[in-house]
């Protein structure tokens, strides 16, 4: 038996050695870790249980049947994250180019049937070259056997992508599926077709970055949530991300000790909001006065900036904040910040995270490009996944809540749990100049002088204010519960998470929703 032991530690090197020492050179020397050497960063030290380190292809083309590696380009199995259970695969380009085999695939299925089964999530880091070329249409199969897993599990167990090389063709669509995917700035890059094939079927010439590289997914196309500077960087913020997550859809998240008194007032956020509603502020200081320890998560930081969407506790419970940001475009919804923020809520809701909302919204962007590009579908998805959700939702109306955008940030009749509003809210159908533009129209034309027309409309816009620029005419009818002083603003919602938390509200049955994509 001693030698049958050593013979499996010998294997054991073997395998860990994947595509052998000088291809691990090779990978350090592009900046990237080695497969195995970004569980160990991911994962509590010494936690990682390894699965199927001894599987090889089956594939016997092109002389593959003597070309064997030992785990065959992917290292699967489970550990720990902050003593609690996740599953992780890890492509390992040093092997074929981490290029996906029916084995390579049918070991990936094998952690996410166990990760079903167990209920913990599923973290895959993505560096690969693909379909492995060899082996034709059955590594196709093995694809779809992903993302057929892949979808099932959706909205069961949190399912996080790292995408820390190439991740191309028909690979994009398993991360495109998961919950959240992030890139480094660097050394990844995402599509659906190469610069090659590009140039060959439409004559364009583009660069890979520009094509599928991190910026362009964080900032322009909104596939990626998290850029980061460092796979390191990138494998501490999936650390941090499941801080705020629960293990599954029947869990709650873990409620954490908390020393940031809930009754702090702030008093700074009684004078946050400029006096003139034309003046803007930014709404991430805002977030930070209230949170845990000023503490926030952010989510797509980059794309579509006049939504803000992450991840923060009060009093130790972990919640996911929506909030629009009239530092940027006025904080107007568009359809991409409809879409950002409505992808956020529903992952909330399927995972029991409650939403509070943050409101100062002018309204939808006006413009033939919003509404040839179908604003008015984008916008009631927000409507939708707002209103379909169960768990607590906190709205604090901050400042302008206007017209239909006033619906769809969480108000009362979307089933909005408690709507607060800060005196400076203004509550309203539109702001007063429009307002009077439409109602006065035919005056304005009657008035021959600038001046005598200024006059007028300067003297009933002033009238639309006292009258609608407030939050009292929605407090008067019950869709505002209260009108709070700002500083007192945390105070307020750690009480109100606290009544929620044992909320019960459930859909009426059915097969599925059919919210509009
Ligand atoms: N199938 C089989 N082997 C693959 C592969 C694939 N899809 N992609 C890469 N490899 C192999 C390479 O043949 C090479 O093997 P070798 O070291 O034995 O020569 C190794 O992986 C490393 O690839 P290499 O091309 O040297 O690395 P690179 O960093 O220069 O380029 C890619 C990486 C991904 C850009 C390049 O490998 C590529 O274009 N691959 C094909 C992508 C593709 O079209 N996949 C199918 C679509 S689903």
């Amino acid at each position: 038996t001693q030698d049958k032991i050593k013979n499996l530690i010998k294997v054991r090197e073997e395998a860990y050695l994947g595509g052998g020492q000088k291809k691990i050179e090779s990978q350090h020397s592009k900046g990237k870790l080695t497969a195995r050497e970004r569980i160990e960063e991911l994962l509590d030290e010494g936690s990682f249980e390894e699965f199927d380190m001894f599987v090889t292809h089956r594939c016997t083309n092109f002389g593959m049947e003597k070309k064997k590696i030992l785990g065959d380009g992917v290292v699967t199995g489970y550990g720990t994250i902050d003593n609690r259970k996740v599953f992780v695969f890890s492509q390992d380009f040093t092997v074929f180019g981490g290029s996906l085999s029916e084995t390579f695939a049918q070991k990936i299925c094998k952690i996410m049937d166990k990760a079903m089964e167990v209920g913990a999530p599923v973290i895959g880091i993505n560096d690969s070259g693909g379909a492995r070329i060899q082996e034709g249409v059955t590594s196709l199969a093995g694809y779809a056997e992903i993302f057929e897993r892949n979808i099932l599990a959706s909205g069961v167990i949190p399912q996080i992508s790292a995408i820390f090389g190439p991740c191309a063709g028909g690979a994009v669509y398993s991360p495109a599926l998961t919950d959240f995917i992030m890139m480094t700035e660097d050394n990844s890059y995402m599509f659906v077709t190469g610069p090659k094939v590009v140039k060959t079927v439409t004559g364009e010439d583009i660069t890979t970055e520009d094509l599928g590289g991190a910026k362009v997914h964080a900032s322009k196309s909104g596939v990626s949530h998290f850029m980061v500077e460092s796979e390191n960087e990138g494998l501490m913020l999936i650390r941090k991300l499941l801080e705020y997550l629960p293990q599954n859809n029947l869990e709650d998240p873990i409620v954490t000790e908390c020393t940031d008194p809930i009754d702090r007032m702030e008093d700074a956020l009684n004078t946050m909001v400029p006096e003139n509603p034309n003046i803007p502020y930014d709404m991430i200081d805002i977030i930070e006065a209230l949170t845990d320890y000023g503490e926030f998560l952010e989510v797509h930081r980059n794309y579509a900036k006049n939504i803000i969407t992450g991840f923060a506790k009060f009093h130790g419970q972990p919640v996911a904040i929506i909030a629009n940001q009239p530092n940027y475009l006025a904080g107007v919804l568009d359809i991409d910040a409809s879409r950002k923020a409505a992808r956020f809520v529903r992952f909330a809701d399927a995972f029991n995270i409650p939403i509070i909302t943050l409101v100062d919204v002018p309204g939808f962007l006006p413009g033939s490009g919003q509404e040839s590009g179908g604003i008015i579908i984008h916008g009631a998805k927000l409507m939708f996944a707002y209103g379909e959700a169960t768990v607590p939702k906190i709205t604090i109306s901050i400042r302008k809540s206007y017209g239909g955008a006033h619906d769809v940030m969480s108000c009362k009749q979307l089933r909005g749990d408690l709507n607060y509003a800060w005196p400076s809210a203004e509550i309203a159908v539109m702001g007063a100049k429009g307002a009077i533009e439409v109602l006065e129209g035919r005056k304005l034309k009657e008035i021959e002088s600038d001046e005598e027309r200024e006059k007028f409309m300067a003297e009933k816009q002033e009238e639309y204010e006292k009258e609608f620029s407030n939050p009292y005419k929605a407090a008067a009818l019950g869709y505002i519960d209260d009108v709070i002083e700002p500083r007192n603003t945390r105070f307020r919602i750690c009480r109100g998470l606290d009544l929620l938390a044992t909320k019960k509200v459930v859909n009426p049955p059915k097969k599925h929703s059919n919210i509009p994509l």
